[in-house]
């Protein structure tokens, strides 16, 4: 999938605000642009007013990225630009996403996430379960050490 350069510049204003610096989850626009060069990777967009056709300078809420292997997808990354949390639009994008990932015919969808993220509790309502833990995986500039969680939702195909 090669999405227009103005996906990226929406997907990069997003990915600049939404992920906390100490963690090192943000992409850069290099590895944005070559993952969707790739052909199995797909993002989504979301608008403040939850639709997902945004027209030239419409402002972007937030968006996904993944990567498809054969029958089974992995939420890559996943935000929501801070100024529009706790307004639905996480729980808008994911159920977008899940339901994507069905038709496109995935057995089932996964994803890691750093212990005690908050997205825990979105990931929950969404029917994801725990399937993996990495110790220590995350490592902050303050040398904390945070575990990395995996968990899978199955899809029903
Ligand atoms: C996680 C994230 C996408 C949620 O987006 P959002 O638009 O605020 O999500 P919603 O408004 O749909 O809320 C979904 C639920 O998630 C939970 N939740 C989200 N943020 C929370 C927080 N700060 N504290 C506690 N629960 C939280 C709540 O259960 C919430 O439901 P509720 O508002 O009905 O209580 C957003 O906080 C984000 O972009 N975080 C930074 C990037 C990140 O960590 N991404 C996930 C990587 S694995």
């Amino acid at each position: 999938m090669t999405p227009p350069p103005d996906d990226i510049d929406r997907i990069m204003a997003v990915m600049d605000q939404a992920f906390a610096a100490e963690y090192g989850e943000a992409w850069n626009r290099k590895q944005v642009s070559d993952a969707l060069l790739v052909g199995n990777c797909r993002y989504g967009l979301i608008a403040p007013d939850g639709s997902q056709d945004l027209e030239s300078g419409d402002e972007t809420a937030g968006f996904f990225l993944s990567r498809a292997i054969i029958d089974e997808e992995e939420l890559l990354l996943f935000a929501i630009s801070p100024k529009y949390r706790r307004k639905g639009l996480g729980h808008a994008l994911l159920g977008r996403f899940i339901l994507s990932a069905k038709q496109n015919g995935m057995r089932r969808v996964f994803l890691e996430m750093r212990d005690n993220n908050p997205a825990g509790f979105l990931y929950a309502a969404h029917g994801f379960r725990q399937i993996g833990l990495r110790p220590a995986y995350y490592r902050t500039p303050s040398g904390a050490r945070i575990d990395a969680i995996s968990q899978e939702l199955a899809l029903g195909n």
